[in-house]
């Protein structure tokens, strides 16, 4: 057992909405379960908690705060050179830098140096577990989870499926991709930590038999996750109604190939109808919002509003390499800057409540699991989950120290870290899993 004594931030796992407990002065007890990973006994007022651990060895981090690891829903671990490569939309900046790229990855030395320089970059950055595409080369999710699983990540992650309108290089063979996937889901679901993601990469490069086989194994692996992308852009949206003019919308198309479930999870949903939204909902598909790639694809803007009234589970994504950066600061700033842009496009003068620092923070942690099907297992530090988390200096800079030494609540602290954070207010990640040796 060991216990960690600093303020302290975690979050309910169970509830809908976030429920944020923090402690200026809190205690957080940790010992290893059957598996050695680390969970979390206790947490709470330091005062109370260490009373009914007595002899627990106590690190204590003055000046520091504890908080849950980070849950990107939404990563492209080849992208990781991909990202500031400018083009005029999502369409364009595929065919010109990312399916080149990801070309490269054929080659089982590139993808496994491009994967430790990812998982390095996910952890500088106190990300701890993540939703990530490989390629549609198979090598390139063994090239990953087998690093993941060495660094007790929790990593979740497929082998793209994209068998039309993909160039040579990275299109591959409808049947033998269907035959990869079912062999990659008996590799990697439920190792350790690790799982599997069925990942169509989006309705236009896929088949209809590409489509219709995802589906049928995602019926018969109902724990296996499913990731794509839907309705980012315009034009995409255009060529899905050419494609598909039968479906009722672009998300349509997957609910008919039976591609809509729980630990399903659909990146940017943008070009949404309300018909849609409440598909999402009660199919229980989750949406991962992306707002640095939105932003620098000049993709659209998620509408908070409506996928609140909706009620659908969404969670916070870098997509990287569309997106610009592996920060979660820099991603909840550009969600929080979306969604006032939204606010103020339909000409109230009230932020949402999922514009709350402590909502955009639960949205990358306990609200990304929950989208994931994780919740109470990570991103919340609660009693029983696993204890991925991060110790974070509100001081890491000068202005970062005065800023956040002026906040005179938890919203204002909160706030002053995601407008002023980034990885130099990340001190230290720990990990839950048990670090396995290469071998
Ligand atoms: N749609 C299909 N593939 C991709 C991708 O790699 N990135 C983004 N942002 N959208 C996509
Ligand atoms: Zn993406």
């Amino acid at each position: 057992m060991q216990a960690h004594r600093a303020a302290i931030l975690w979050f309910d796992p169970h509830a809908d909405t976030p429920v944020p407990h923090y402690e200026a002065d809190g205690l957080l007890v940790l010992a290893p379960d059957a598996q050695d990973t680390q969970c979390v006994v206790a947490v709470g007022p330091y005062r109370d908690v260490a009373a009914r651990h007595p002899g627990v060895p106590v690190q204590h981090h003055p000046d520091r705060l504890i908080a849950p690891g980070f849950v990107d829903l939404h990563i492209h671990y080849p992208q990781t050179d991909v990202i500031g490569s400018p083009a005029e939309g999502l369409l364009p900046w595929l065919e010109h830098y990312t399916f080149p790229h990801e070309a490269r990855l054929a080659d089982p030395a590139y993808a496994g140096a491009v994967a430790e320089v990812f998982l390095d970059e996910l952890q500088r950055h106190g990300v701890t577990t993540a939703l990530t595409f490989a390629t549609s080369h198979p090598g390139s999710v063994d090239a990953l989870l087998s690093r993941a699983e060495r660094r007790g990540l929790r990593l979740v992650a497929g082998k793209v499926l994209q068998d039309r309108h993909s160039p040579d290089g990275v299109r591959d063979q409808t049947e033998q991709s269907l035959l990869d996937t079912e062999a990659l889901i008996r590799r990697w679901h439920g190792r350790g930590r690790l799982g599997y993601a069925i990942t169509p990469r989006f309705a236009p490069s896929c088949s209809d038999a590409q489509m219709r086989g995802a589906g049928e194994l995602a019926a018969r692996h109902p724990d296996v996750w499913v990731q794509s992308h839907v309705a980012e852009n315009l034009d995409e949206v255009r060529w899905v109604r050419e494609l598909y003019p039968r479906a009722r919308s672009y998300l349509g198309v997957y609910a008919d190939f039976g591609l809509l479930r729980e630990r399903a999870v659909y990146a940017h949903c943008i070009h949404l109808d309300d018909t849609d939204r409440a598909l999402l909902r009660d199919t229980g598909t989750a949406a991962a919002v992306s707002p640095t790639s939105n932003l620098f694809l000049g993709s659209g803007f998620f509408d908070h509003a409506s996928a609140d009234r909706a009620g659908f589970r969404y969670g916070l994504a870098s997509d990287v390499g569309g997106g610009t950066s592996f920060s979660p600061f820099h991603t909840m700033l550009a969600a929080y800057y979306v969604g006032r842009a939204g606010v103020t496009g339909s000409g109230s003068a009230k932020t949402g409540l999922s514009l709350a620092p402590s909502h955009l923070w639960w949205q990358h942690t306990a609200g990304a699991a929950r989208a994931m099907g994780l919740g109470g297992v990570v991103g919340s530090l609660a009693p029983g989950a696993e204890a991925d988390w991060l110790l974070l200096n509100p001081q890491a800079t000068p202005l970062m120290a005065r800023r956040t030494g002026q906040a005179q609540n938890l919203e204002e602290l909160l706030f002053a870290l995601i407008v002023l954070g980034d990885d130099r207010a990340v001190e230290r990640v720990a990990v839950a899993g048990a670090v396995v040796p290469p071998g």
